[in-house]
């Protein structure tokens, strides 16, 4: 299929003044390869990318898209933009899921997420679960167990079209901004991997100075984002921990006070499943993230809900991260429902490896109550709350300092709300260090 033969163009204006411009892009097609007995390639339908520059923040625009030489355009859609960046200016809802996929619980997460009427959507890995299929579109229940003796792990890639069916009434609305999980890693031929992620989604890595799809920031208001890869090299001497010190050290704070991180795969997480499988990416990403001062990290990968309080190194601290694991947005797997610290429960460290995150690195704690041991005895003092059901949660920054973080549950009637906290931002006391900003 030759993506040429079709145009890339988006038409598109102010809501008052009608589709008065138009934009140009350019479209792909990618293919998912297993070179196998009895294993069906895959190339896409044809993708387009079209860039709008120069839109005005804070307004709503209306947008067609298609080929009008064909004729074959879509219906006519609208968004809103991103407000200006600035202390005082924040979207009003931001919508974060992880693990979404596409079920029964995916269909209620989403929509008791658009009964929240959100602004923008953050997605935290593992989105359409294609690679829970073989290619024949057999569905399976785990990663593992239904694909044993294929040469290599399969993936059904029309999940990914149907899960972007499913999706339009949302994403055509309101952005969303992706970033990888394990699930979307869907090795094929020659060992390529991220093909669909890569070409389905549009990143601003250029704009962010990242040379990857798999790490890259943004500014949404007065708010910081720095979207980070837990399936990529994070080390101290990767491109990706190079990138995101200089990132980090750009930020101007009197701009955007609030710094938000998100990657796939939790650092404190409390749950049995994938107990301190990120540890190295933690040992090696911690200390810069804490001298940069950011305020709160959403990570998905667990599926269930957990939200710490400020915590550095294991160890309640002021001027730490609340890490929030929102893993619970709807996917094929099974619910994380053990606690690590529950009798009988704690995994052996050597079961904790993951072999998409490369390397070693939890050991049991040297400090603190469960000092020599793997887990503790008893909810650490880092979890907060600890909860498993489906559902998805909502950020309202309100200011400077203050910001409404809920969880909705998809077992409760729209508007009713799960967890509820206003995290505070003490600038006062938390500093960020005068040798980091120089
Ligand atoms: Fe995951």
């Amino acid at each position: 299929m030759d993506p040429k033969t079709v145009g890339s163009v988006v038409k598109y204006g102010r809501w008052r003044f009608g589709m008065t411009k138009r934009a140009m892009g350019h479209s792909l097609v990618y293919s998912q390869l297993y070179p196998f007995k009895g294993l069906q390639n895959y190339t896409s339908g044809i993708v387009h990318h079209v860039r709008l520059t120069g839109l005005k923040p804070n307004t709503f625009y209306l947008y067609q898209c298609g080929d009008p030489s064909i004729p074959a355009m879509s219906d006519v859609h609208y968004f809103r933009t991103m407000p200006a960046s600035g202390p005082r200016s924040y979207p009003g809802r931001i919508a974060i899921i992880g693990d979404l996929g596409l079920t029964y619980n995916t269909t209620s997460t989403i929509d008791h997420l658009m009964s929240n009427h959100p602004n923008l959507v953050l997605l935290i890995g593992d989105a359409s679960y294609a690679n829970l299929y073989l290619t024949n579109g057999t569905g399976a229940d785990c990663y593992s167990c239904a694909f044993s003796d294929t040469p290599i792990h399969e993936t059904y890639q029309p999940r990914w079209d149907y899960w972007g069916r499913f999706m339009q009434p949302l994403v055509s609305k309101v952005p969303l901004m992706m970033i990888e999980g394990n699930h979307e890693i869907e090795e094929q031929i020659e060992k390529k991997t991220f093909a669909a992620y890569s070409a389905r989604f549009a990143f601003p890595s250029e704009e962010s100075g990242s040379s990857s799809t798999f790490y890259y920031s943004f500014n949404a208001g007065g708010i910081h984002f720095v979207m980070l890869g837990g399936y990529t090299d994070y080390n101290k001497s990767g491109d990706q921990y190079q990138w995101l010190k200089k990132d980090l050290a750009k930020v101007d704070r009197k701009v955007t006070p609030w710094l938000v991180a998100t990657w796939h795969p939790p650092w404190y997480s409390t749950y049995t499943a994938h107990y301190r499988e990120a540890e190295c990416m933690r040992v090696a990403m911690e200390d810069l993230l804490y001298k940069y001062g950011v305020d709160i990290v959403f990570n998905g990968h667990v599926h269930a809900y957990e939200r710490s309080n400020r915590v550095y190194n294991y160890n309640l601290d002021p001027c730490g991260p609340v890490h929030i694991t929102i893993g619970d947005g709807g996917n094929r797997e099974k619910m994380a429902i053990t606690h690590a610290d529950e009798p009988g429960n704690c995994p052996k460290p050597s079961t904790t490896l993951d072999k998409f995150m490369g390397g070693f690195c939890a050991f049991n704690f040297t400090s603190g109550p469960a000092s020599g041991k793997f887990c503790w005895d008893r909810q650490p003092d880092y979890s907060a709350y600890r909860e498993s059901s489906f559902g998805h949660g909502i950020l309202e920054v309100k200011n400077e300092t203050h910001a409404l973080w809920t969880w909705y549950r998809n077992q409760d009637a729209y508007g009713t709300t799960g967890d509820v906290v206003y995290i505070v931002r003490q600038p006062d006391r938390c500093p960020v260090e005068p040798d980091v900003i120089n």
